[in-house]
């Protein structure tokens, strides 16, 4: 398909849907409590969904008022229903890694299975510690892929400590979950750190997350719903939005609402690095995050290096990020980003073809990849025609929807676009046109 032609110029206010790692959290610990939590601002992405399927398949029952925007939950505890099928995960590694922990853990065998990328992505980060807590699994590969079958064994065997070679939110969260089915702490520490969303729900279900003298981190207690919970504007999609308000021409975008989490803005504290007139206003905490509005404004731009412990704070957003950076002045850098690879698709490989079929010279590294940028009038430089491909991600999806609304010329993307991008943001393109002043 041909991204449609907008003016180029994006304006106005804007408050995206709830955020997609937080959305799984509270859904998955709202079932595994035994009291009844009311989810306002619930994630519509399709990932976010698969979550909640396992959930009712697994004997949770999930209600929605859609007029309320709210979602309401009856927790079952820790202990679930044998389910009548396969569990599928879809294209959500973060479903996947999360239930692998709470199916190991139950009292009946059950299959856990995801899509063609899905199936691709490593499952041994999170199968070998949990089968380190005694958990009993197996799949391809000795388990490093889905379909994974698990045998629950009831119980943990706790009192293990494990230091991530990667920072992972997904295997962090994992095993912090294994401590509510384990009388002995399990333990993790991550080299750096990732997205910390269920170090700070777990306090809202009244749980304890504590440290040991060594940086280990653990939680005490069983989920207890806080009742209500609202899930503050998801970054990850803002970031799609606030990158118009920085490529338009004459634009301004403001979002608000939205989750401003530390770990999470690494996107903007790497635009504002390279110049961008992008500000962001933390106004309240909701359910142990901070909350506020970002406004970003067209910009020049100048090219930065991004490596080392900021990466993980922004690993989602280097495939717009570098999109973005097509309009820098200097040589555009990311290294330590090697677990780029093993996303959705190898979003290096992805992000290098598309520079590459721009007509942009890139580098390619094993963890990252450099390349010049255009300047400020990469919009007028690139005028032709470009075929761009998605890799079915849709991240990388999305950038390709920015850029091609933001260049003189135009770009085709392979068709069914829209069914990827409803992954983590459906809404997307009526947001995007919403602020085009075309809706
Ligand atoms: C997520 C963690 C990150 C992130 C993913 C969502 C989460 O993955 O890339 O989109 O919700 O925990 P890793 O755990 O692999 O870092």
């Amino acid at each position: 398909m041909e991204i449609p032609k907008f003016s180029q110029i994006f304006r106005g206010k804007i408050r995206v849907k709830g955020d997609k790692s937080i959305s799984h959290r509270v859904l998955i610990l709202s079932g595994l409590s035994e009291s009844n939590t009311k989810i306002y601002n619930l994630s519509s992405a399709d990932d976010v969904k698969r979550t909640a399927r396992i959930l009712s398949e697994l004997g949770v029952e999930i209600g929605e008022e859609s007029s309320q925007n709210c979602v309401e939950v009856k927790g079952k505890g820790l202990y679930l229903n044998s389910p009548q099928s396969v569990l599928y995960s879809g294209n959500s590694g973060t479903t996947a890694r999360i239930f692998s922990a709470i199916l190991s853990a139950q009292k009946f065998p059950s299959v856990l299975d995801g899509d063609e990328s899905l199936r691709k992505r490593p499952m041994k980060r999170v199968v070998e510690p949990l089968r380190e807590l005694g958990a009993k699994i197996w799949g391809k590969n000795n388990g490093d892929n889905l379909p994974l079958i698990f045998d629950g064994v009831g119980k943990f065997r706790g009192g293990k400590n494990f230091l991530l070679s990667v920072p992972s939110a997904q295997v962090k969260t994992a095993l912090l979950l294994a401590n509510f089915w384990s009388d002995e702490p399990v333990k993790v520490k991550e080299p750096s750190l990732s997205r910390d969303h269920t170090e700070r729900i777990l306090p809202i279900f009244s749980v304890g997350v504590k440290k040991d003298e060594d940086d280990f981190i653990f939680c005490e207690g069983k989920p207890i719903s806080p009742g209500v919970f609202n899930v503050p504007g998801d970054i990850s999609s803002a970031s799609f939005l606030l990158a118009l308000g920085i490529l338009g021409k004459n634009s301004e975008v403001e979002v608000y609402d939205v989750l401003l989490n530390p770990t999470r803005i690494g996107f903007i504290q790497a635009l504002k690095s390279m110049g961008a007139d992008i500000e962001f206003w933390v106004e309240r905490e909701e359910g142990g995050e901070p909350v506020g509005k970002v406004v970003a404004k067209s910009s020049f731009l100048k090219a930065q290096e991004f490596k080392g412990e900021v990466i993980p704070l922004m690993i989602d957003e280097i495939p717009i990020l570098s999109f973005v950076a097509i309009f820098s002045d200097g040589v555009f850098c990311v290294r330590d980003a090697k677990e780029l690879r093993v996303k959705e698709t190898d979003r290096i490989r992805a992000i290098c073809h598309n520079l590459r079929a721009l007509g942009i010279e890139v580098e390619e590294y094993e963890d990252g990849f450099s390349f010049e940028g255009l300047g400020k009038d990469a919009a007028k430089k690139l005028k032709n025609e470009y075929y761009l491909k998605s890799f079915g991600d849709h991240r990388i999806a999305m950038s390709i929807f920015v850029l091609g609304c933001v260049i003189d010329g135009k770009i085709f993307v392979d068709d069914g676009v829209e069914s990827v991008v409803s992954v983590s943001y459906p809404e997307f393109f009526s947001d995007v046109k919403s602020l085009s002043g075309k809706a």
